[in-house]
């Protein structure tokens, strides 16, 4: 550059390079980059003859990167002037016109909205296929009764299918939100220029079209300096990995000795260097700790966005690591998980036995009070003083006899042990949304459908 006399000191490239990781741009910005040869040809700014030569290096380019046969240079700063170099290289003095009207600010925001469209895209599909693994392995154990937790305590009786199928909520709502980010990302900035656009006539509505965006946005100032669709790409992967990592967490505690209620298959599990018997949940605590990193990734692309003045400052180069990273850290999280979910083996008697005791039908006790004309408050009351015996004696609730019953209210007939067949619990569950086997046939049926799209 004639500017400057004097090459970059080393220690500043090592800061300003960004190549070691936005050459996972290079597709799109590729893509790009056609996009903008052919618009400047169709204007009349270049011929058809020297596009035609563009094309043909950026065709080259493409493959060239597609094959890892891309031969880097010690100067390139960053994955656009490393193509714009190999362009020069191949086709010449016109290489040099593909710059024209154009500046890195708007080409990497161009860049950043169509990888947010195409990761945002994937993310649909990787999130539906997951959702749809749960609600296959949901439909192998329909009417398996197992306790539902609040504070991690036994609370009331739920299903298997019915637990699983509380984690197809939280994905789909993740898939939703990806498609939403893939829509909103699909505005094109090219043609606002460094931040002023540019004198020369463009068709920035024929680029747009050519990517498949679906307009051109309205403010060079903004378009230059925003990055909304990065920030709301990497949240919907910060979010998807916290949902995944509530998952993560019970898969650990259920595989614990103390729950028992699921075993992973080998393929998904992990020994111990040093303890022989052990076969730990890696799959399922990496899910865990994941959502760190994607905390940190949706927290550091916001810092760096915060407080910035108009328009582009360099600081938005540090938009790409987290950019880059999320969508594929999430995308390994979510297929290791179905993996582990999809060849899991649940064990129904560890769960039958977790409700066998009566606990999680305490509430239905009362409920059997409040249907004979008991104040709620009352039933509560006397089945919390059962309980209360139950716990000090060291006995099951569902132990109690008929004539205990009836010394905690006189309301109790015989018919109280009924209260504790989880089974008809559960069939008596069937308000929209709650466990019983109808609601949940209903809702996979639901799933089916809607995942299908
Ligand atoms: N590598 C840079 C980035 O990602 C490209 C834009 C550079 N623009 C500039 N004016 N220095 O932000």
């Amino acid at each position: 550059m004639s500017r400057f006399s004097e090459p970059q000191h080393a220690a500043f490239r090592a800061l300003n390079d960004s190549l070691s990781f936005d050459w996972r741009l290079g597709p799109y910005d590729v893509q790009q980059s056609r996009a903008h040869a052919g618009m400047l040809a169709a204007a009349g700014i270049i011929s058809d003859v020297e596009r035609d030569e563009l094309v043909g290096a950026l065709d080259r380019v493409e493959r060239e990167l597609a094959d890892g046969a891309f031969p880097f240079a010690d100067g390139d700063e960053d994955i656009h002037m490393a193509i714009e170099r190999r362009v020069t290289e191949l086709a010449g003095r016109v290489g040099g016109k593909l710059h024209t009207a154009r500046s890195r600010n708007d080409q990497v925001a161009t860049d950043v909205a169509m990888f947010v469209r195409a990761h945002a895209g994937r993310a649909v599909e990787q999130t539906s296929r997951v959702a749809w693994t749960l609600v296959d392995v949901a439909e192998r154990h329909l009417d398996w009764p197992m306790p539902g937790y609040t504070h991690l305590q036994r609370a009331q009786p739920v299903s298997l299918a019915h637990h699983l199928l509380a984690h197809v909520e939280m994905l789909s709502r993740d898939r939703e939100r990806f498609a939403e980010t893939r829509r909103r990302a699909a505005v094109s900035p090219l043609g606002s220029g460094a931040l002023a656009g540019s004198t020369l006539r463009l068709d920035r509505e024929a680029v747009a079209r050519e990517l498949g965006l679906s307009g051109v946005t309205s403010n060079s100032l903004d378009a230059v300096s925003d990055r909304d669709a990065a920030v709301e790409l990497v949240f919907d992967c910060a979010l998807a990995a916290v949902h995944l990592s509530r998952l993560g967490e019970e898969i650990v505690l259920w595989t614990t000795r103390e729950f028992g209620f699921l075993e992973l298959d080998d393929s998904f599990a992990t020994g111990s260097s040093l303890m022989p018997q052990k076969k730990n949940p890696d799959v399922a605590e990496l899910a865990r700790g994941r959502a760190g990193r994607a905390i940190g990734d949706l927290t550091g692309l916001l810092a760096t966005l915060k407080g910035l003045p108009l328009s582009y400052n360099r600081d938005l180069q540090e938009d790409k690591r987290p950019l880059l990273g999320a969508p594929r850290a999430l995308v390994e999280t979510l297929e290791a998980l179905a993996g582990a979910v999809e060849t899991a083996r649940f064990d129904v008697e560890r769960m039958g036995l977790a409700l066998g005791g009566g606990e999680a039908l305490a509430t239905d006790v009362a409920e059997y009070l409040v249907s004979r004309g008991v104040p709620f408050r009352e039933a509560h009351e006397a089945v919390g003083r059962a309980a209360a015996l139950a716990s000090r004696t060291g006995r099951a609730l569902a132990s109690l006899t008929a004539a205990e019953w009836k010394g905690f209210h006189a309301a109790f007939g015989r018919d109280v042990a009924r209260c504790f067949d989880p089974g008809r619990s559960l069939s008596r569950r069937e308000l929209p949304g709650a466990p019983g086997p109808r609601q949940v046939a209903r809702q996979i049926a639901r799933w089916e459908r809607e995942l299908a799209r």
